[in-house]
């Protein structure tokens, strides 16, 4: 913990070599602070004041580049590497040797279910896939031409209404019940905003089929009989969603926890976290790569882009992380799976230009020396577009599996200790104390 001023450690003593030595230049005193898992607390530092007056100090980190908010055993990523795993598990094998509910409880429960384990949770979540029909008309209110995303998120946060006893976050059953339920029902809300902007009518849930399975046909099921689920199709869309279930803490995850911390309920936390995944920025992402790739229309005005990048005008959407400074292990794996699903769909015109792209980017020294490459979302709209999903419905089909990171990651929150409501700190910059001045004695104007 924070300690008083004191000398430097001695160099043969570990213990005292797991601290960082702090000499404040504005008084000479020099502080030890502790070193633990390669972070030091901020909240240590707050007892290096000029005088007893004095607030302490803080850092300041906009858009947290090297501040770490938690402490968290769900997902590991090695940025540098381009590795990723859900609890220990490469993101390879369990797109390779799982499915996207096994790897959802994975990534829930800390283990891989038994066969027993496993049963019991597919049954509880194939079986919430309702949604109540008043949540049905909320959702044919909107205008014929509503972003499928602004639906998704206004419906997600309208089921805290019809389930408060949700708001109970600190009761374990309670909270399994609403996980199970939002697992279950993201695929119905996400289809009936689907054929909302499409003028269909409303598909309701088969629990005979697979999770992929029953949204394939709740978006496409039109006058047949018995619905057959493509088989390639409905496995693009396990892989897909396992790759995109968790990614510790990204922009709609901190999202997530910071609104859950205030110990809102799921729903209206996730609905907050499903607004910050809509950014471009973020998970919206993979619908400008497609408005990027039409733009560009034709293979040969790729140079031409590039140069238009480089210049500032404009990124390269679908290239470049925070955290991945290599190629992103997830873009690979989608590459393969668009393979297989362009075998039964025919190749999605755009590839070309992708691939041009990815080939000129990956040896231009702009892209090179800042480590840009292809992320999550580069790929990932083409096997969409492919599969005939409209542009809009991109990110809602990142929303529906990112629901498990997002309530994992909400449950490890609400029961860890160190945390508390998320409430960062500012560096003020505006005025001192001034007098109000009445509206007649105001002489000059300002930009408003
Ligand atoms: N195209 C061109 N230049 C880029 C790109 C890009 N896609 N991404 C970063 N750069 C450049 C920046 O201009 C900056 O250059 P500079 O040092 O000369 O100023 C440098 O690379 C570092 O970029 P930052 O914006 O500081 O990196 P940051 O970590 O803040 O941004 C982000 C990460 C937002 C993902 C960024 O790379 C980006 O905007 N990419 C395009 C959008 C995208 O694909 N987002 C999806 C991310 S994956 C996901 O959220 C699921």
């Amino acid at each position: 913990m924070a300690s008083q001023p004191t000398p430097a450690p001695a160099a043969n003593d570990n213990a005292a070599r797991e601290t960082l030595s702090i000499t404040d230049n504005r008084t000479g005193k020099t502080y030890q602070v502790p070193i633990r898992d390669g972070t030091i607390r901020a909240m240590d530092l707050r007892q290096i004041k000029t005088d007893a007056e004095d607030f302490g100090l803080m850092t300041y980190d906009p858009a947290f580049m090297n501040t770490a908010s938690t402490r968290s055993s769900i997902t590991f990523i090695d940025g540098d590497k381009g590795i990723l795993r859900y609890r220990g598990y490469p993101i390879e094998q369990l797109a390779e040797k799982s499915n996207f509910l096994e790897t959802a409880y994975l990534i829930l429960y800390g283990e891989l279910p038994t066969e027993a384990q496993y049963k019991d949770w597919e049954y509880k979540i194939l079986h919430r896939t309702f949604l109540h029909e008043n949540i049905k008309m909320v959702m044919q209110a909107f205008r014929y031409d509503a972003h499928p995303m602004g639906m998704f998120i206004s419906t997600v946060a309208a089921l805290s209404t019809y389930y408060p006893e949700s708001a109970q976050v600190g009761d374990p059953e309670v909270r399994f019940k609403q996980i199970t339920r939002l697992i279950a029902k993201v695929p119905t809300i996400a289809a009936f905003s689907y054929r909302h902007i499409r003028g269909l009518p409303y598909v309701y849930p088969d629990n005979d089929l697979s999770y992929t399975g029953n949204f394939l046909r709740m978006l496409d099921m039109m006058t047949q009989v018995k619905y057959e689920p493509d088989p390639v199709k409905a496995h693009a869309l396990d892989v897909l969603f396992i790759l995109h279930a968790d990614h510790e803490q990204n922009c709609g995850t901190n999202a997530m926890r910071a609104i859950g911390s205030s110990q809102v309920d799921p729903y209206s936390a996730m609905a907050g976290a499903a607004a910050a995944l809509y950014g471009p920025l973020h998970g919206g992402a993979n619908e400008e790569v497609l408005k990027m790739l039409t733009q560009i229309e034709h293979v040969k005005n790729v140079p031409a882009f590039i140069e238009k990048v480089k210049k500032g005008e404009g990124r390269l959407m679908g290239f470049g992380h925070r955290v991945y400074k290599n190629y992103d292990p997830r873009a690979k794996i989608i590459k393969r799976t668009a393979d297989q699903v362009f075998q039964t769909t025919g190749v999605n015109p755009l590839l070309e230009i992708a691939l041009e792209l990815e080939r000129i980017a990956l040896q231009d020294d702009y892209f090179v020396s800042r480590k840009l490459y292809p992320n999550v979302d580069f790929y990932s709209g083409l096997i969409y577009q492919a599969m005939g999903f409209p542009v809009a419905f991109f990110p809602v089909l990142f929303a529906i599996p990112r629901t498990v990171g997002w309530l994992a990651q909400w449950v490890e929150m609400l029961n860890d200790a160190d945390q508390k409501i998320a409430r960062p700190r500012q560096i003020y910059t505006g005025y001192a104390e001034r007098a109000y001045v009445p509206l007649y004695a105001r002489a000059n104007s300002h930009a408003a």
